[in-house]
């Protein structure tokens, strides 16, 4: 087993790593929270797959209530979250218990924001079962939901939510064999992402591996999450709360949320993630801070993977722009994006609109 640790300012906790460590969940569990009850958030969507092999490894002492979640973005609200409190006050949660977040990146922002919220915060553990929840979401503490915005302008990402640090992720590459590979390669975004911030030696990984990681070969996956993870740890050790450094894990996020949030272009958070590497890239190289391999090597090792460098149908430049506000990022108004520089990335304010509108023209925005 793969134990890598996390340690921010309330504390360490560890990320294991191990092809069929499902069934020890439990287990596992116990080595790191005392109390026998819980609420375990399932998405819906494996409950028929792997939800009996996880909840096998709790034993009679526990007594444990579970919650399907739909892992959609539509559904990743406040209302979702109301439900499991009230799930948890049915279950008799109280302050010893503990929530546990069976899924992907959406079940685990959204259980992780319930147990953030109830009775001012209870234990997490966080079981991800999609390769983007493995590399990036289930570690560091970003709990939350969308939130529509003024005007009926669709959905912003992630506006309501706390930091809430899991006290254990146990991650188990088996649960992937059921994984769409249209999930795979998304989780393959944030792999490039990590890339770019601290280890570019994973594009050459990515790139060797492509058909294995495709097809979930569990020894690869293995590999690839510890070495995403531990750029991804490196990072939130440094800046907890994003008071700083850790913005550079929103690289391709400012571009990528807009687009993610028209949902005529049906695209997942992922691919949405790379089309604005992409575009942060081009943003990057029309301010001067990187040369034109860089935008090629972002669009290369995207298109190679499978994922989109382009918006599927083109949309207006301007309105893309507009969207760009909501962004959490922005400091009085002020529009900051994370862009790659010569070495790793940072946050750039006061990049000129011309050069925000050519990226987007470059991911294929119109006029
Ligand atoms: N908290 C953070 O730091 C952080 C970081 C990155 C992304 N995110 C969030 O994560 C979300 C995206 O996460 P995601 O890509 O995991 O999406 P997701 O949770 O929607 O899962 C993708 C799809 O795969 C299904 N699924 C999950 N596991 C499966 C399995 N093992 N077998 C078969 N189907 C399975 C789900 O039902 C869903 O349809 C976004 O909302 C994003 O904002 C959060």
């Amino acid at each position: 087993m793969i134990e890598l640790k996390v340690s921010v300012p309330g504390g360490t906790y560890p990320v294991k790593i191990e092809a069929g460590l499902l069934p020890r969940v439990g287990g596992l569990v116990e080595s790191v929270h005392e109390g026998r009850r819980g609420l375990v958030v399932m998405d819906q969507n494996i409950q028929s797959p792997h939800g009996e092999t996880l909840l096998s490894g709790f034993d009679s002492q526990w007594t444990l209530a579970t919650d399907g979640l739909i892992a959609t973005e539509a559904n990743k609200k406040q209302e979702a979250v109301s439900g499991l409190h009230q799930s948890c006050l049915e279950a008799g949660l109280d302050r010893g218990s503990l929530v546990v977040g069976f899924g992907g990146g959406i079940t685990g922002d959204v259980a992780g924001f319930a147990a953030a919220s109830f009775l001012r915060g209870i234990a997490l553990v966080l079981v991800p079962t999609t390769l983007l929840a493995m590399v990036d979401a289930a570690v560091g503490g970003k709990t939350g939901v969308n939130l529509p915005l003024p005007g009926g302008k669709g959905l912003g990402k992630n506006l309501a939510g706390a930091f809430w640090q899991p006290k254990a992720v146990l991650v188990d590459p088996l649960v992937l064999h059921t994984l769409p590979v249209r999930d795979l390669r998304c989780g393959l975004a944030e792999c490039i992402k990590h890339g770019f911030i601290g280890d570019p030696g994973l594009f050459e990984f990515i790139d060797s591996n492509r058909q294995a990681i495709l097809a979930a070969d569990p020894a690869v996956i293995t590999t690839l999450v510890e070495r995403a993870l531990r750029v991804k740890i490196s990072v939130i050790e440094q800046d907890e709360r994003e008071a700083g450094g850790r913005a550079a894990l929103n690289l391709g996020h400012t571009f990528g949320h807009v687009v993610e949030s028209v949902e005529a272009l049906d695209l997942r958070h992922g691919e949405a993630v790379a089309i604005g590497m992409v575009a942060a890239a081009q943003c990057a190289h029309e301010i001067g801070r990187v040369g034109k391999e860089v935008v090629d090597q972002a669009r290369d090792i995207v298109v190679s993977v499978g994922l989109p460098a382009t918006l599927p149908s083109p949309v207006d430049v301007n309105a893309l722009v507009a969207a760009m506000q909501f962004d959490k990022k922005t400091l009085d108004g002020q529009l900051r994006l994370v862009l790659p520089g010569q070495d790793g990335v940072d946050i750039v304010e006061d990049v000129p609109t011309e050069a925000v509108k050519a990226a987007w023209r470059t991911v294929g925005a119109g006029d």
